[in-house]
C-alpha cells in the first residue's frame, strides 16, 4: 500500500487563513482496517484537516501521504477513496438511484455497482425510486453513503454521517461501519456525537488546531475513567484558554 502500514499520514502539517491559524503542527497515521472518529469543537480544524486530505486545499508546511501519494497526486483517487462530506450535489428531481446512475457513470464504473451500492446501504427497492426532495434526512444520509461507497474505495472519508439519523439508522451505520473496516478498509468519521462514536471506533484524534490525542477509544475512555465525554472535556478545556472557543469566550463575558 503505502510502503509501511498507514493508509494516510499526516506530518507536521500547518494551515493558516490570513491571521488565523486553522491548524498546527498536525501529525497522525491511520491504519487500514480500523476506524478512527475525528473529533474536535466547532472551529477545531476538522474539514479543513479534510480537505486537505482530499487534495482540495494546500498546507502551509508539513506533508500528507494518501495511499502512498501526496493529495491530488494519487493515480484514480476517484475510485480508491469514497467521500460523504455533505448533502451538496444532490438535485431535488432525480430519484436516488438516478443519482447514483450519474455518479457511476462519471467514474467509468459497471452498472451494477448501483444496485450494489443501493443494497449496501438499504435503499433498494422503492426507496431508490424516491425523488431527493421526498427523500428523509435518514435516506440522504445513506445516499450519501452510497455515493461514497459507489466504487468500492480503500478509503472512506465521512463528515458528520450521523446528523440527524434516528437511533435505528445510528445502529446501522455503526454495523455498517464496522463491515467496511472488516473488509480491510480504513474509515475517518468527523462526528460531534460522543455517545455514538464511542460505540463505532477503533481510534480517536481529538483535534484543537493541534492534535490533542491520537490513540485507542479505550485508552482515551480509561483516561475519562470509563467515559468519553469526561476525557474529551478534561482534553479540550485543558487547552480553552490558548485556543479560545465561542462557549468559553461567552461563558467569561
Ligand atoms: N476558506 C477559509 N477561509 C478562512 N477561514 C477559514 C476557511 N476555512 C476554514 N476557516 C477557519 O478555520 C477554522 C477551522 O475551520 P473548520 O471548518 O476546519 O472547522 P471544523 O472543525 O470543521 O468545525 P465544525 O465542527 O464547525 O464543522 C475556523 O476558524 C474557520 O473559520
Ligand atoms: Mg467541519
Amino acid at each position: 500500500m503505502t510502503g509501511n502500514d498507514h493508509a494516510v499520514a499526516f506530518a507536521g502539517v500547518s494551515k493558516h487563513f490570513g491571521a488565523h491559524q486553522a491548524l498546527e503542527d498536525v501529525s497522525f497515521t491511520l491504519r487500514p482496517g480500523r476506524v478512527t472518529g475525528l473529533l474536535g469543537p466547532n472551529g477545531a480544524g476538522k474539514s479543513t484537516l479534510l480537505r486537505i486530505l482530499l487534495g482540495l486545499a494546500r498546507p502551509d508546511r508539513g506533508t500528507v501521504r494518501v495511499l502512498g501519494a501526496a493529495p491530488g497526486a494519487l493515480p484514480d483517487a476517484a475510485h480508491r477513496i469514497g467521500v460523504a462530506m455533505d448533502a451538496v450535489g444532490f438535485a431535488p428531481r432525480p430519484t436516488v438511484r438516478r443519482h447514483l446512475e450519474v455518479a457511476a457513470r462519471a467514474l467509468a464504473l459497471p452498472a451494477d455497482r448501483v444496485d450494489r451500492a443501493l443494497e449496501q446501504v438499504g435503499l433498494a427497492g422503492r426507496s431508490a425510486r424516491t425523488r431527493y426532495k421526498s427523500c428523509s434526512t435518514g435516506m440522504r444520509q445513506r445516499l450519501a453513503l452510497a455515493t461514497a461507497l459507489l466504487p468500492d474505495p480503500e478509503l472512506v472519508i465521512l463528515d458528520e454521517p450521523l446528523n440527524g439519523l434516528d437511533p435505528e439508522g445510528i445502529r446501522w451505520t455503526r454495523h455498517l461501519v464496522e463491515h467496511l473496516a472488516a473488509e480491510g478498509r480504513t474509515v475517518l468519521i468527523a462526528s460531534h456525537l460522543l455517545a455514538e462514536v464511542q460505540q463505532s471506533v477503533d481510534d480517536v484524534v481529538v483535534l484543537r488546531r493541534s492534535v490533542l490525542f491520537h490513540g485507542p477509544l479505550a485508552d482515551l475512555v480509561r483516561q475519562g475513567g470509563g467515559s468519553l465525554e469526561a476525557a474529551y472535556f478534561q482534553l479540550i478545556d485543558t487547552c480553552a484558554t490558548s485556543v479560545g472557543s465561542p462557549w468559553t469566550e461567552a461563558s467569561r463575558a
